[in-house]
């Protein structure tokens, strides 16, 4: 185990037996699943397009034990919240809340959870950030539950559930990419998935070694401004591409999903759907575009890539805001910003920058003092220093 990831688990460790007493260490077992980064192709996962996220080093953990009986007993230790109860229920939550989400996993499970059990629960992925805090809680539990009573649970099966926990207990109609790349991204690797076959590859992060002096680095800059996924405008995008798809279905009954259609279908929509759909054409094509820089180690490329998926996002599709432009103008005017692009959902969250190793001082400052200057606040900076997989600790 790495220096760090062992001081987590044990860590990890001393919470559980600070709130559920002591007891032997191999009694628990410690689990851990990273939050993504979208490094490209945002809102085309719902339409079975292509996704480029890359896992980070911001993580939820699970720390469980089996119990003789029929109790669930959770502790969250962020929150310093409890839950008990038999496993025969399921509790009231409040949707989106961490606890809808361990006991939404534990109820689609129940069946063949062999009895009840100790579970703490804890992360440091920002939550509401567009870091995958929550699919990142869910992979983790399951993934948990499915190690400590050895339930063989398939790994693409594991990301549905997380799926289907968050449409049915956070209300939010996800796409497939972020317990999709939590679940099976690997360290010093991008992921790119197909999202209608579920085919992916692992496109390997080559120029992001540290000795190299050409090196590139991640940089997410967090702009602090939260929007609920749930109750922002995910779900109207979601809605009125549904209404272009009819509309093209129209003309052509055998389209799917918005990945199949054409530039020619185009011309079919009003003005609003017309944008929308455009956006989800070219960014499928740049995610593929993204994928052949980044194999060839062209960063400068995959940069430009980034700049254009931002600009549709903010023009086309319109999931921007203010703040994310600012950060994004802000980082395109330092030397050695290769991209700079919002990521996620939108409606705030984060960008995740492209950078030389040489010019991160210089876009930390950069950025520092614009967003001082006009919002009076401090975006909080992230250089992801590795990229973690969902494993035992
Ligand atoms: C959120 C959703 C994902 C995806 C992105 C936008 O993160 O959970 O499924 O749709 O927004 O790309």
């Amino acid at each position: 185990m790495a220096g760090n990831t062992y001081d987590k688990a044990v860590k990890v460790l001393s919470s559980f037996r600070a709130a559920f007493g002591k007891t032997d260490a191999n009694d628990i077992l410690i689990v851990r699943a990273p939050g993504r980064v979208n490094l490209i192709g945002d809102h085309t996962d719902y339409h079975e397009g292509f996704v480029l996220p890359m896992t980070i080093d911001r993580c939820a953990y699970a720390a469980l034990r089996a119990r003789n009986d029929d109790t669930v007993n959770l502790y969250a230790a962020q929150f310093d919240e409890w839950i008990t109860y038999p496993l025969s229920e399921r509790p009231e939550t409040e949707p989106g809340a961490w606890a809808a989400y361990v006991t939404g996993v534990v109820s689609e499970l129940r069946d063949r959870l062999p009895g009840g059990f100790e579970m703490l629960v804890e992360s440091d992925v920002p939550i509401g950030a567009g870091l995958s805090s929550s699919a990142a809680l869910s992979t983790a539990v399951i993934y948990g539950l499915d190690q400590l009573f050895g339930l063989g649970i398939d790994p693409i099966d594991a990301v549905h559930l997380s799926q289907q926990v968050e449409h049915r207990y956070a209300g939010v109609s996800c796409g497939i990419m972020d317990p999709f790349v939590s679940r099976l991204g690997r360290r010093r690797h991008a992921l790119l998935l197909d999202c209608r076959s579920l085919a992916c590859e692992h496109v390997p992060l080559t120029n992001t070694e540290r000795d190299r002096n050409d090196a590139f680095e991640i940089v997410i800059v967090d702009s602090g401004v939260r929007r609920e996924l749930a109750s922002s405008s995910y779900n109207t995008r979601r809605s009125e591409c549904e209404q272009a798809l009819e509309t093209i279905r129209e003309a052509r009954p055998d389209i799917r999903s918005l990945r199949d259609a054409k530039p020619e279908d185009l011309w079919l929509l009003p003005s609003l759907q017309h944008r929308r759909v455009r956006h989800v054409l070219e960014e499928n094509d740049r995610v593929l575009q993204a994928r052949d820089a980044l194999r060839n180690g062209d960063f400068e490329a995959f940069g430009i890539l980034m700049n254009q998926s931002h600009d549709s996002l903010r023009d086309l599709y319109e999931v921007s805001c203010e703040e994310l432009d600012t950060l994004v103008a802000a980082a395109r005017n330092v030397d050695g910003v290769a991209g700079a692009r919002m990521t996620g959902g939108g409606f705030g969250g984060c960008t995740v920058n492209l950078v030389r190793q040489t010019a991160v001082p210089a876009l930390r400052e950069a950025l520092c003092e614009t967003y001082a200057k006009t919002y009076r606040r401090t975006p909080v900076i992230y250089v992801v220093r590795e990229n973690h997989r969902t494993e035992r600790m």
